[in-house]
């Protein structure tokens, strides 16, 4: 699909998307159409026809005394109030509607719609994303495919200014739209395809694909030499190899320290001897969002040519129960040294992603961001709106909640007090993996902060935001926090 910007006069348009407000009020672009029609879409409105709430659609075809074929009306809801979410939804429910006709070019006049707080800038990269992720379809082993007609989209702008930094947004929202589609396909690739090996190829193609990105991988032998032993426990009833993937995107000067991000690659999660039942194992492909958001991450910005380095490591492992793998009250030793009682073989993240951020001491990066869908508990205190964060460096949370807000792709910090490091306490040695019901998520984030002890270090928790698994016939990856990644990142290179 293509995606640019047109400030052709709206007399010359064939297809277009207009917003109505709930009031009767018409947006710029709905005025001159209502004028050029003598009074059309207000004589619609004054008869209640069409009553503009938010995300409600309408087509009208060929409307007289113009050169418009297709013409889809969109609810914007009341004035003045439209939220960011709002915003959102009116776009998913117009390409919605597009999607189920047959036409290839759409112009959306969307930008012109005032979002509480948010520039024209904002309203393009947004719209961008918003287009990207409502035509997206994962129809990979699908036999029969939806075609899909919608080739080209432009988004109007009434008036030329601004449209330097609204061309900015839309280079910036697409290179995060295409972040988020290989994050996304490779989240929804199923584990008996998207193994460790399949996740390492992946990585490899992609440094292939950018001249700025160059990759190592440690087999389990190198790993066996090295001495990480959690994440070498998880994987040891696996018949697949684990492999630990490092990428390094160097375009800033050598002595900046670089950002690491660290991704969780658990390639599908069984439980391993503490087995999930059957109702909780599904949707535990996604289990490797994190890797994925390293992967999407990383080719936003190897696209943007950002002046920033970074390090993306990620750890992928399948977690599977049998007679060679690990068991509860096995005690492990880490990378780090320190010991490590394993109370339920299904808090296996934490343990590959201990290792991690040990061995990611080497590249003396300035801050460390892991990623993983780490615990049932983050969706219950927080549901699928927010990703939760741990920190042990306040202005990197704080820099990672502006980047959320600005991204829309928000997190919400969680406390990482000292109280809770108890629950984690283990009799036999230096710490459990678990640390029971009670706030589950944060004792997750106890556990990884002592091994995160030599630098900047943020925890997102992604269970709830990287996929959708309300019901078995909902699932879908959603690309998050691709998109709060890389504004992070565009905040670091200004
Ligand atoms: N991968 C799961 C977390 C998860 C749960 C992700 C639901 C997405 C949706 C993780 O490995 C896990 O099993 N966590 C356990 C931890 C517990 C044993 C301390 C959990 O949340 O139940
Ligand atoms: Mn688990
Ligand atoms: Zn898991």
């Amino acid at each position: 699909m293509n995606v640019d910007l047109t400030t052709s006069p709206v007399e010359a348009l064939k297809s277009l998307v207009i917003g109505i407000y709930e009031e009767g009020e018409l947006t710029p672009t709905a005025k001159k159409i209502d004028k050029l029609t003598h009074g059309y879409l207000s004589n619609i409105i004054e008869k209640n026809m069409f009553q503009a709430k938010l995300g409600q659609t309408h087509f009208l075809f060929y409307p007289a005394e113009t050169k418009i074929e297709c013409l889809l009306l969109v609810g914007c809801g009341k004035p003045d109030t439209l939220s960011a979410t709002g915003f959102r939804k009116i776009i998913i429910q117009a390409i919605k509607a597009i999607m189920t006709v047959k036409i290839k070019q759409f112009t959306f006049c969307l930008a012109e719609i005032e979002v509480k707080g948010r520039s024209l800038p904002w309203k393009v990269k947004q719209c961008v994303e918003t287009v990207y992720q409502g035509v997206y379809q994962f129809d990979l082993f699908k036999t029969e495919k939806e075609p899909i007609y919608l080739k080209d989209i432009s988004i109007h702008l009434a008036q030329n200014k601004q449209f330097d930094a609204c061309k900015e947004a839309l280079h910036q929202g697409i290179a995060i739209s295409n972040g988020v589609i290989l994050t996304k396909n490779l989240a929804n690739t199923p584990s008996n395809i998207c193994t460790p090996a399949f996740i390492a190829e992946q990585a490899k193609a992609l440094a292939k694909q950018h001249e700025q990105i160059s990759i190592h991988i440690l087999e389990e032998k190198d790993m066996e030499k090295l001495g990480m032993g959690a994440l070498l426990a998880v994987s040891q009833g696996s018949a697949q190899e684990a492999k630990f993937i490092c990428l390094e995107y160097k375009n800033a000067k050598k002595s900046q320290a670089p950002i690491a991000l660290i991704g969780k690659g658990i390639t599908f999660d069984t439980g391993g001897n503490s087995l999930k039942s059957p109702d909780n194992m599904v949707g535990m492909k996604y289990d490797m969002c994190g890797a994925a958001t390293v992967l999407g991450t990383f080719h936003a910005i190897a696209e943007l040519k950002l002046s920033v380095n970074a390090v993306g490591i990620i750890a992928a492992v399948e977690n599977m129960p049998g007679g060679t793998a690990y068991k509860p009250e096995d005690i492990l030793t880490s990378l780090s040294g320190q010991t490590i009682e394993v109370i339920s073989t299904d808090a296996e993240g934490r343990l590959v992603l201990a290792d991690a951020l040990t061995y990611c001491e080497r590249y003396q990066p300035e801050t460390v961001i892991d990623i993983a869908t780490l615990t049932g508990a983050v969706v219950v205190a927080l549901g699928t709106h927010a990703t939760g964060m741990v920190s042990n460096y306040p202005p990197l949370a704080n820099a990672l909640l502006k980047a959320g807000e600005e991204s829309h792709d928000r997190v919400w910090e969680l406390p990482l007090w000292d109280e809770y490091q108890e629950q984690i306490k283990s009799p036999f040695a230096d710490m459990a993996n678990t640390g029971g019901r009670a706030a589950g998520s944060i004792t997750a984030g106890c556990f990884l902060s002592r091994f995160a002890k030599k630098f900047h270090w943020a925890h997102l928790d992604v269970a709830g935001t990287a996929a959708m698994m309300m019901g078995t016939s909902e699932r879908m990856a959603t690309g998050r926090p691709v998109p709060l990644l890389v504004q992070y990142f565009l905040d670091q290179g200004k």
